[in-house]
């Protein structure tokens, strides 16, 4: 997903521009570049790659002017090259866009017809002909923009300069974030209050269609229909997004190692401690009057969704869907009267995940979001929200994020099943007090991390690895599984243990590490069954167990390692960190880009 950044200084912005562009790298890129109006003409830097070489592109000749944009670029039209990087040029204006612009070939054909000659692939360069074709006929720069912001289709979010207009910048959201940063004499332009976080922390946030005039002297939005809007200013926790590794090799590790505190903070959040009850905020619906849930995310998110499912199911009594969210959007599922749709975001902009919300809206749901980012597009959609409370997460791979999510599921679980009567008082009590010790168990697994970077490099030379859980444990060998291939590059599949003999088995030989992800619960004599059947093939077992279960397996040709005894209801959210610790130290020892890796980004914002 790109990141764009704007400034009307009243220095030279291009060091402050490179500056917010390295607050956006979590979101991933692969090229970046910065636009200024030197003495009201157009200059302009752009790189491959990774900022370090746009920083030396502007140590050789630098940028002045006091206006400026930049960008950091994710590939979606045209390769990762300099001549693909933003900012784009046309006669008179400079562009940066995040998002895809869908039917950009009919409008190139349409410019070329008319003699303009295209020098990137991009999508993005067809907006800028196009305003340019505006102001060359004469309109100003607003008319211009809101003359092709009707033309065009697709989710983007833009941020545009004009020759020979120092006080001038103009930014436009559809379907991308986009927001505006006010400092005490300039104003800022950002694609999140990331990236404003080093200039201010009092933002506000364009709404869907919406562009805005920025000056110095302030902003001026307007919607869809060129009517005057008002745009609240939220003094955000922008600083607390300044974020960085501590003394951490990366910032996956760092996030892997905050979860007792963040999942600890996301519980205080939604349970008394000291009388062990749930206390959610009021909710626009009633569990009690709820018919069905309807749970739905991608990636990570999805398999914190399915994992809930179990617990409102057996706890509540609550039939749950799960589906994923690129496939729920289109299915036209039927949905219930008093449905309640649950959507889950780390980032609270997946494009997918935002569409099938929106779809649930039109049906009638009542819609609540889990996301870790308050001021996003997917919680400004929802009715309500229960945020989790991880902090800042840049690793690519979500890791406390997703703990965070399963600790708002199960309270919710909770609080579902003592509405509908599916639960006493006392069920209650144990469930929290279970849910409480979550943070001491977690430090606990995080103290044996060097017996896991030992499994993680035994592991590595597998082409294959197979993961197993049953129950509520399933989700996490799915999770485990997407970790792994996600940062490691070794493929990797979850599956239901269950479904071993149904196909996966054909894949067991001594080159497929199969993880097992088996609590000693009441489905541990079935799993080691499933393991016996493995061994039996010469695969290799690796084996996440609490001591009882290691004690009751007794062979020694496992690798097992042993996780503290909890109550069962609380596992998934224990079991989760050895399988992140996993994938993380065999991608560091195949030496991958563990916080950026290949082809993904942190917030997938275009379908
Ligand atoms: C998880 O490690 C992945 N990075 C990815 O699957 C992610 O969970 C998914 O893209 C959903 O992102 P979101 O939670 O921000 O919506």
């Amino acid at each position: 997903m790109c990141g764009i950044v704007g400034i009307l200084g009243n220095e030279p912005v291009a060091p402050q521009l490179l500056d917010a562009l390295r607050r956006l790298e979590y979101r991933g890129y692969d090229s970046a570049g910065i636009a200024t109006l030197e003495e009201g003409e157009l200059a302009r830097r752009r790189a491959p790659g990774k900022l370090v070489n746009l920083e030396k592109e502007l140590n050789g000749t630098g940028l002045a002017g006091t206006t400026g944009i930049g960008h950091t670029r994710w590939a979606t039209h045209g390769a990762p090259t300099k001549t693909n990087a933003h900012p784009h040029q046309s006669e008179g204006v400079a562009v940066v866009h995040n998002g895809i612009i869908e039917h950009f070939r009919e409008l190139r054909t349409e410019l070329t017809d008319e003699g303009v000659t295209f020098s990137t692939e991009t999508d993005t360069e067809v907006i800028a002909h196009l305003i340019s074709r505006e102001l060359v006929a004469g309109s100003a720069p607003r008319d211009a923009v809101s003359v092709v912001l009707k033309r065009l289709e697709g989710a983007f979010a833009l941020g545009i300069i004009f020759s020979g207009k120092q006080d001038l910048m103009i930014g436009a959201r559809r379907g991308s974030p986009l927001a505006v940063g006010y400092g005490e004499t300039e104003m800022y332009l950002g694609s999140d209050a990331i990236a404003l976080a080093p200039f201010t922390n009092r933002v506000a946030f364009l709404e869907e269609g919406d562009y805005v005039i920025l000056t110095r002297g302030g902003a001026d939005y307007f919607d869809e229909n060129d009517k005057p809007a008002t745009r609240d200013i939220h003094v955000t926790q922008a600083t607390a997004y300044l974020a960085d590794k501590g003394n951490h090799r990366h910032f996956m590790a760092k996030e892997i190692a905050e979860q007792p505190e963040v999942i600890g903070h996301t519980l205080s959040e939604y349970v008394d401690m000291a009388t062990h009850r749930v206390r959610l905020p009021e909710m626009p619906f009633d569990f009690a009057k709820l018919t069905r849930l309807t749970i739905t995310a991608c990636g990570t998110a999805s398999y914190a969704g399915l994992t809930g499912k179990y617990w409102f199911e057996k706890f509540a009594r609550l039939p749950v869907e799960v589906d994923i969210a690129s496939e729920f959007r289109y299915r036209e599922a039927p949905l219930p009267e008093n449905g309640l749709a649950i959507v889950i975001s780390q980032s609270g902009e997946t494009a997918d995940t935002l569409a099938a919300l929106k779809y649930c809206k039109e049906q009638g749901q009542h819609t609540l979001g889990i996301v870790n980012v308050r001021e996003s597009s997917i919680a400004r959609e929802c009715d309500a929200i229960l945020p989790t409370f991880a902090g800042p997460e840049i690793g690519v791979a979500s890791t406390k994020a997703f703990t965070c999510q399963l600790a708002v599921l199960a309270c919710m679980a909770i609080a579902a099943g003592r509405a509908r009567g599916t639960l006493s008082e006392e069920q209650e009590r144990e469930l929290v007090g279970a849910l409480i010790k979550v943070p001491r168990h977690v430090s606990e697994v995080l103290r044996h991390e060097d017996q896991l970077e030992d499994i993680a490099k035994s592991i590595c030379s597998a082409r294959d690895v197979l993961y197993l859980g049953r129950g509520v444990n399933f989700p996490i060998a799915l999770e485990g599984a997407l970790k792994l291939k996600e940062i490691s590059y070794i493929h990797a599949e979850g599956y239901a243990a269950g479904e071993l003999k149904h196909g996966p088995i054909a894949l067991i030989d001594e080159n497929v590490p199969v993880v097992v992800i088996s609590p000693n619960d009441e489905l541990y004599d079935k799993t080691v069954s499933n393991m016996q059947e493995v061994a039996a093939r010469g695969g290799k077992i690796v084996l996440f167990t609490d001591e009882t279960g290691a004690d009751a397996n007794g062979d020694s040709t496992f690798q097992t390692f042993r996780i503290p005894a909890a109550h069962c209801f609380v596992n998934p959210l224990i079991y989760a960190i050895p399988v992140q610790l996993l994938a993380y130290h065999a991608a560091v020892f195949m030496g991958t880009d563990v916080d950026q890796p290949r082809n993904l980004a942190k917030s997938v914002t275009v379908e």
